[in-house]
């Protein structure tokens, strides 16, 4: 405010953190946490936008190659978006759209499955559109094997990165997804709607010709104020915005990647984080066996803070044994049909916080 105030429309260029560049300030510190080079990351827009505009470049259906493969279970935003991708590009998703699902009385995909499925969908298949970590079971996916196979088949891959960022480790340059979008309102603490990620590859930067919906923010920055019509690209993933950056919406990032800094990165996280969901692994087993069930896998690949409880005790329903979770305080999610997700987050939660949760959850499931 006192910014506007003093320096009105020259704040853009003027004072501490100017807001014609203020997005620049945030790619150093995200790249370094999905593993990606400056120049492939940028902050803009809401996760389904992103996604929207990814798709746009990277959903290239033509009559022999025009199918998208997502989780059966996909964030309904993720599933909305892909389907309409198909629809405006004149396809069918009833013949387009290829889902994987776990096997019949299982809860998450095996690893082998997700990779089959992009193999028997072959030279069909455009796009692959997969999440980092599953929201409803907190499933890390085998990122590097979904981007693999998919190049394998000739298909581009996406990575929806909403409940990974800030969670578990990424290794995005060098996986080689062509694209990924994340928000910066869960793991990265940035409140609801502030501005989301994404990720363009090394490979499709630069004077690569390609498909893109523009806007004068992802024109070259020195020529921009010259207002002419020839739209020169700036040749990092800045090429994608449209329009520029909402200053209110991106301030919570900037401290929120700072904390995350001044913590070590996801490395120092991470350890903590595997010790903690041990840890609470161990107290569900001594004291909830046969009452409680985890949907998410055990195995720490396959895992980050996230922990998926089904309440199977007889004669207690899992909303009520919600409720007396949120009667003791306790910040958790319920999940339709019948799942509370949990998660202990090493940047802000304690091994008490996993005691005293235990605790509570045993005393209401009685
Ligand atoms: C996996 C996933 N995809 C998409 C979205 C939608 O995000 P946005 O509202 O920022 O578009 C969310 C939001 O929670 C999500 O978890």
């Amino acid at each position: 405010m006192d910014k506007w105030a003093k320096l009105g429309v020259r704040g853009h260029f003027e004072g501490d953190r100017p807001w014609a560049p203020f997005h620049e300030f945030l790619s150093e510190p995200m790249a370094r946490l999905v593993g990606a080079t400056p120049v492939e990351v940028v902050v803009m827009n809401g996760l389904t936008v992103n996604l929207h505009l990814l798709m746009a470049s990277f959903y290239r259906p033509i009559p022999e190659r025009h199918k998208i493969l997502v989780e059966h279970h996909a964030f309904p935003s993720d599933h909305y978006a892909v389907e309409s991708q198909i629809v405006t590009r004149g396809f069918d998703p009833a013949e387009s759209l290829v889902t994987v699902r776990p096997r019949d009385g299982e809860e998450t995909l095996r690893p082998a499955d997700i990779v089959a499925a992009i193999e028997e969908h072959g030279s069909d298949l455009a796009l692959v559109l997969m999440p980092g970590v599953q929201y409803y079971t907190g499933q890390v996916m085998p990122m590097a094997a979904i981007v693999d196979a998919a190049h394998r088949v000739g298909a581009m891959c996406g990575l929806d990165l909403a409940h990974a960022v800030g969670n578990v480790p990424l290794e995005l340059h060098d996986w080689g997804p062509d694209f990924a979008a994340w928000c910066t309102y869960k793991y990265l603490n940035s409140g609801p709607g502030a501005t989301a990620g994404a990720f363009v590859h090394e490979r499709h930067l630069g004077t690569v010709p390609i498909p893109r919906l523009h806007g004068w923010w992802g024109h070259d920055k020195e020529t921009r104020f010259e207002m002419n019509n020839e739209f020169v690209p700036i040749p990092t993933a800045e090429a994608w915005q449209l329009s520029n950056a909402p200053i209110f919406s991106m301030a919570p990032i900037v401290a929120s990647l700072q904390v995350f800094e001044e913590a070590g990165g996801m490395r120092p996280l991470r350890e903590k984080s595997e010790k903690m969901v041990k840890y609470l692994d161990y107290l569900l087993d001594e004291q909830l066996a046969g009452k409680v069930d985890s949907i998410t896998p055990r195995d720490m690949d396959q895992r980050g803070c996230q922990l998926s409880l089904k309440v199977v005790a007889e004669g207690t329903s899992g909303p009520d044994v919600f409720a007396a979770l949120q009667d003791a305080d306790v910040e958790c999610d319920w999940r339709h049909p019948n799942v509370i997700r949990i998660a202990p987050v090493p940047l802000y939660n304690s091994y008490a916080d996993i005691y005293r949760f235990v605790s509570i959850l045993k005393e209401a499931v009685g």
